[in-house]
């Protein structure tokens, strides 16, 4: 018999085991400090004043989230903004390179280094928590709006550089506000609408630790002070009421002794969240919390011991960032900004220059290099094609950019090119610098590819000719090169409706068929695919750009002229088709008995992209960890061993601190190897190591440098790889296993290109 629709949530409650009472902090390792002076300042509150630092309230400011101050004892109150990719809503600000870019520079210095650049101008504007670094979604859905937002869908490179990215911006006395805790990985149905609840993530175990949490427990390690709970459901319960997924996963297994804050809007219980280990709300207390949860305390609902460690979480966080002395005044630099610009501002951010442009070049991919295409040897004539290669026509408070660029773009909205009329997979009226929604920024100043190329040109003589807006241009056949930039948009609030647009593929096309020496870019906000084009044999080169920020057309002129060679490589991988995902290319829908409970259930596992494409036997066009250079690189001389001293007993045994069992992250092996540099130029080489541990996937990522090497020279890399790295979850024990036997260990230049392989055998 059919089943008929569920139209009771009642159906699923259960799935998500509980785990109660919520853990309170103790101030462990080196919260001790703050958790001591935020237990002297919690025990002189009244419960309102408790209750009150729980939950947003609206301020004459632009930050996306305030707490009051509570004068009396001197606490400024706090104020919360957007994002991981620098801050928005205010002005004298830098759009940095969106976390893909820093993703595709596999460079844990210049994540680190970005980070304290960009947390310079949240603090100078008084923003107490950044609501960044975005480490889920992790980007299993391959048209999910946010994967731009995040690093990489390897769990491993994403967690590095999440962590780098934590410690950076807290160096400067900045929180981070790791999100979205936990598998928001579509936007589709991410928020209850019309009666539909929000999507469930239905996942295993396993999945859970290998896959999402990862990430998550390299950033609490990192010693993140918040964590965002998500909008979506985990195995039926919400993310912000889930007492699993906070109380267990992150305040018992973690021990993390920050606060969680919810999404905006995430909350749907009072009692529940408050229970479930919910800290703040925002960004208003007073729909569920404020006067109700005092009520609850009051009536018996909630234990006041809750309020105080939600409180304790909060303060100590505060004075852990030093945010007592000496921190800007709260929100100053956070106008209303379209009413006021300007009124408030306290100065101009010290920016750090160097390291935008360095991250905006080095999440540039060279992919495709034909005939030494690039870089470019003193061109006479250069055609330039394609909207993405231009500014947007204007820029003022009133239509910002690309937050409001985004709004314009629904993926039901059609857009007129020229005079075709194509559908928004692209954002059309001008570069794109950044994905769209609230994980954008706001740029001090625009470097598009156009701009740049015209000042390349004054200097070496060279002539231009471009049209932005014909899909089909008039091509000088006489043009040394041809360059097309388009772009693939993304954004939060909607799924991307496809990996590549015929409009573009087609304008790329049009001009290979009268320029022998074609070269395409793309400001991509995740994947694109390129196989309706890219064995043309006109098309020579092909660059993944990704979102430079500000200084895109800089950074973009000095990779095709080989000021720099590139180094940049994928984190991601790049197949053919869009079938070769499967159920995993696009957001599951409400539909059949599930018509108003949405169910994505990660029936997958931990096979997503690389891993997935490795187990099916799917030949990608380029794959995860790939990308060329102006030189050329030899790796050599793999040597593998077991750690001096290692313990390789089958389960960690320390006590857990933040981040989870001590001795997670004890050595156990060691792995070093050579890279010379064969090719004619200096350059950068991202070596990776992957593992193969028994019983499991094939490969996985377990390392990567980046060495800069110049012509002719060798370099050495090391790398360490802790318990953790070696280890699968086991489901019964509830722990981390490292299990007896042989694991292959792979080092190369990408996930396919391994010419280093060697065995460590452990007994355990
Ligand atoms: C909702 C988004 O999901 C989150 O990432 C953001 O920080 C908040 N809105 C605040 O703007």
């Amino acid at each position: 018999m059919a089943q008929s629709v569920i139209t009771d949530d009642a159906v699923f409650y259960g799935q998500s085991p509980p785990v109660y009472p919520s853990p309170e902090g103790t101030g462990a390792g080196d919260w001790a400090d703050s958790y001591a002076k935020a237990d002297a300042f919690v025990s002189q509150l009244s419960l309102e004043e408790k209750v009150g630092l729980t939950g947003g309230t609206s301020a004459d400011s632009s930050c996306s989230g305030i707490i009051p101050p509570i004068e009396r004892l001197n606490f400024t109150g706090l104020c919360l903004s957007d994002a991981g990719n620098g801050l928005r809503t205010t002005d004298f600000v830098s759009s940095w390179a969106s976390g893909i870019s820093v993703g595709a520079s596999w460079n844990r210095d210049l994540a680190y280094k970005r980070a304290v650049g960009m947390a310079g101008e949240f603090r100078t504007k008084g923003v107490n928590v950044a609501l960044g670094p975005v480490v889920g979604p992790l980007g299993r859905i391959v048209s999910s709006g946010r994967n731009w937002e995040g690093f990489s869908n390897d769990p491993y490179l994403c967690g590095a550089l999440a962590a780098d990215t934590v410690t950076g911006i807290q160096s400067v006395g900045v929180a981070t506000s790791v999100k979205h805790f936990i598998t928001n990985e579509q936007e589709t149905n991410r928020n209850p609408e019309d009666n539909i609840t929000a999507v469930s993530s239905n996942l295993d175990d396993k999945t859970m630790h290998e896959l999402y949490l990862w990430p998550f427990q390299d950033a609490v390690k990192a010693g993140t002070a918040n964590i965002m709970c998500s909008y979506n459901r985990i195995n039926n319960s919400y993310g912000c009421s889930n007492s699993y997924t906070l109380n267990g996963l992150l305040k018992t297994e973690l021990g993390f002794q920050g606060f969680v804050v919810s999404d905006w809007g995430a909350q749907h219980a009072g009692v529940a969240t408050a229970l479930a280990g919910l800290d703040m709300v925002m960004p208003s207390g007073s729909d569920f919390w404020a006067k109700n949860l005092t009520q609850a305390v009051n009536n018996g609902s909630v234990p006041e011991s809750r309020i105080d460690d939600m409180a304790q979480r909060i303060v100590a966080s505060w004075y852990k960032m030093g945010q007592d002395t000496g921190f800007p005044t709260t929100g100053g630099g956070m106008p209303e900004y379209l009413a006021a610009p300007h009124q408030t501002v306290i100065g101009k951010a010290a920016s750090s220059k160097e390291i935008l442009l360095q991250g905006a070049v080095e999440g540039h991919v060279l992919l495709k290099n034909d005939n030494n295409a690039l870089p470019l040897k003193s061109p006479k004539l250069i055609s330039l094609f394609g909207y993405s290669a231009k500014a947007f026509d204007g820029y003022t408070p009133e239509a910002s950019g690309w937050n409001g660029g985004s709004e314009s773009l629904a993926p039901s909205d059609a857009i007129a090119v020229g005079d075709e009329t194509v559908h928004s997979q692209i954002a059309a009226n001008g570069t794109l610098i950044s994905g769209g929604g609230s994980g954008a920024n706001q740029p001090a100043y625009v470097s598009s590819p156009f701009e740049a190329l015209s000042l390349r040109a004054y200097d070496d003589d060279t002539s231009l000719w471009w049209d932005f807006h014909s899909g089909n241009p008039a091509v000088d056949q006489s043009s040394d090169a041809c360059i097309v930039v388009g772009n693939a948009f993304a954004s939060e609030g909607w799924d991307r409706v496809g990996l590549h647009d015929d409009f573009t593929d087609a304008l790329i096309t049009n001009v290979a068929s009268q320029c022998n020496n074609t070269i395409v870019v793309f400001h991509n906000a995740g994947v694109r695919l390129v196989d309706q084009f890219i064995d043309n044999p006109n098309v020579t080169a092909l660059v993944f750009a990704h979102l430079p920020g500000q200084d895109s057309g800089r950074a973009l002129i000095s990779i095709l002229y080989g000021d720099v060679s590139p180094s940049g490589k994928l984190p991601y991988s790049v197949p053919h088709n869009e079938s070769d995902y499967g159920p995993l290319q696009n957001a599951t829908l409400p539909d059949g008995i599930y018509e108003l409970f949405p169910q994505s259930d990660f029936t997958e596992g931990v096979y997503i992209d690389y891993r997935a494409f490795d187990a099916k036997n799917i030949t990608p066009r380029y794959e995860f960890g790939f990308g060329l250079s102006y030189t050329t690189f030899e790796y050599s001389g793999l040597q593998v061993s077991l750690a001096g001293g290692a313990d390789t007993s089958a389960y960690p045994s320390k006590p857990i601190v933040e981040g989870g069992h001590e001795d997670l992250w004890d050595i156990v092996a060691q792995v070093s190897a050579t890279i010379t540099n064969t090719g004619p130029v200096v350059g950068a080489e991202v070596a990776q190591v992957y593992v193969g541990i028994p019983n499991g996937l094939v490969k996985q990522l377990r390392g990567f440098a980046k060495p800069v090497i110049e012509p002719g020279q060798a370099a050495a890399v090391d790398f360490d790889l802790t318990r953790r790295d070696l280890s699968t979850w086991d489901v019964v024990a509830q722990n981390w296993l490292l299990q007896e036997g042989e694991y292959t260990i792979y080092v190369g230049s990408s996930s396919r290109d391994l010419p280093l392989t060697a065995v460590l055998l452990l007994t355990v």
